[in-house]
């Protein structure tokens, strides 16, 4: 099963591809995860990328698009994988669809998230990530077990840098303005599954494996 998650910043897209990843068997492939790692080890890639995401701006498609297409060609990603992030513009998009072609592969499902922005406001002040593996939690809708605490790891829970509401705020203004139009773009394709994603985490599971399948 190959699948990439749509939506906005903050519609559940990672929450969503963790419970997948784990009922599937296949790796969930963040690419916002994977630039905070490099972040936090102080490599060039993380360095170099810390300066658009602290703008709520996209890290530019030339460091983005390789690192995703050498990582799917790993033999982790055989029975399938998880795109959570990416593709996040067209010429993403269009890099991931020629390195499938090559190897005569396809994508089976796009997944768009739908959450009104007012809901991403409101949700993103909640969030809290962990800083060893990324989880995500919410301080109301999805609590740890134990506060400030990840329930996977026992690692400390943070507020993103970019989570501060002038940033989420920019990133609502890219997302319309350079993601949004692979909606379409999918639709297109044929594989775009659409989900409110307003729903409880839980509803929003049921319903998209009620739709791509057990
Ligand atoms: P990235 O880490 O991908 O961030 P994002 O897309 O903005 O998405 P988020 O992680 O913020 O949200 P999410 O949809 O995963 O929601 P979550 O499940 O956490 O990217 C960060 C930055 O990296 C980008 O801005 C960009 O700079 C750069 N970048 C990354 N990929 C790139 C690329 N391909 N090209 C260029 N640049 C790239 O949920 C959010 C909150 O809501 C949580 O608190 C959660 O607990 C809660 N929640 C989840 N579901 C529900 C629900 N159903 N009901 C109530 N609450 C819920």
């Amino acid at each position: 099963m190959k699948l990439i998650m749509l939506g906005a910043p903050g519609a559940g897209k990672g929450s969503q591809a963790k419970v997948l990843s784990d009922k599937y068997g296949i790796p969930h492939i963040s690419t916002g995860d994977i630039f905070r790692a490099n972040i936090k080890e102080g490599t060039e890639l993380g360095k170099k990328a810390k300066e658009y995401m602290d703008k709520g701006l996209l890290v530019p498609d030339e460091l983005v698009c390789d690192l995703v297409v050498d990582r799917i060609k790993q033999s982790d990603c055989e029975k399938g994988f998880i795109l959570d992030g990416f593709p996040r513009t067209i010429p993403q998009a269009e890099s991931l669809s020629q390195a499938l072609d090559q190897i005569n592969e396809a994508m089976d499902f796009a997944i768009d998230l739908e959450v009104e922005d007012e809901v991403i406001v409101k949700r993103m002040g909640g969030r809290r990530a962990c800083i060893k593996c990324g989880a995500t939690y919410h301080v109301e809708n999805m609590k740890p077990q134990k506060e400030g605490i990840c329930d996977r790891c026992q690692s400390e829970l943070v507020l993103r840098d970019d989570d501060k509401p002038e940033t989420v705020q920019k990133r609502l203004t890219v997302y319309h303005e350079q993601t949004k139009p692979l909606i379409d773009y999918y639709r297109n394709k044929g594989i775009l599954k659409e989900f409110d994603g307003t729903k409880t985490p839980d509803e929003v599971t049921r319903d998209i494996v009620s739709t791509i399948g057990e």
